[in-house]
């Protein structure tokens, strides 16, 4: 599988720990939600790496002048969690950027197309192109939720090659499609699993994340 779009699979025993939490089907629905929380922290920690816009200034120690960096005002952070599944792992991310403004994106797969389409869309008319965009999904089964929540935020002036992807569990069919359609985009994923079954849920993935995350 040649792909352009860049993945990267962090080799932090955190992060192992709670993918092995997450894919336990006996985990109950609350250990469950920690452990998507967990993920996201850890994975947003890893995606933020040279990507935070930063600027160089100077400050005044009790002892001296030195110089310092600082994560720059001036460049929006935008957080998208795609509902459900996307919102378990917003608590996480939320607490490395808590000056992020946060637009959700509701899109349901249709079970027998396996087609998206939008329930609910909070995105602002334009965003900025130097904008910092973090797109959360847990699950990146076809890669058709992620290209359409993709597609809407270059629609509205964002720039693909400033777009991160925090998921859990990746399938190759979505990294293929995802790689055709924008290879600018960088995704972080927890682990990249075998494939999909006849029902289009990753295997062995963890089973319905939204599910699981909200107790239904
Ligand atoms: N969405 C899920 O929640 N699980 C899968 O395995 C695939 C898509």
């Amino acid at each position: 599988m040649a792909l352009q779009l860049r993945v990267y699979v962090p080799p932090h025993p955190l992060i192992r720990h709670w993918l092995a939490v997450s894919r336990d089907a006996t985990t109950p629905s609350a250990l469950f939600k920690t452990a998507m929380t967990e993920l996201g922290r850890w994975l947003t920690y890893e995606a933020t790496r040279e990507w935070l816009p930063t600027l160089e200034t100077q400050v005044q120690t009790p002892l001296a002048e030195c110089p310092a960096t600082l994560i720059d005002p001036e460049v929006p952070v935008v957080v998208v969690p795609i509902l459900r599944a996307g919102l378990a792992l917003l608590d996480g991310a939320q607490t490395l950027l808590p000056l992020a403004s946060v637009y959700h994106l509701g899109i349901v797969r249709n079970e027998e197309t396996l087609q998206p389409s939008f329930y609910l869309n909070k995105l602002p008319d334009r965003l900025d192109p130097r904008a910092r965009i973090l797109v959360l999904d847990p699950m990146l089964a076809t890669g058709g939720t992620m290209a359409a929540a993709v597609d809407e935020l270059v629609k509205r002036g964002a720039d693909p090659n400033m777009i991160r992807i925090v998921a859990v569990v990746a399938a190759p069919p979505a990294l293929q499609a995802l790689s055709t359609n924008y290879p600018e985009l960088t995704v972080y994923s927890a682990t990249i699993d075998e494939g999909l079954n006849q029902n289009g849920y990753i295997v062995p993935g963890l089973g319905d994340a939204g599910d699981r995350s909200f107790g239904t």
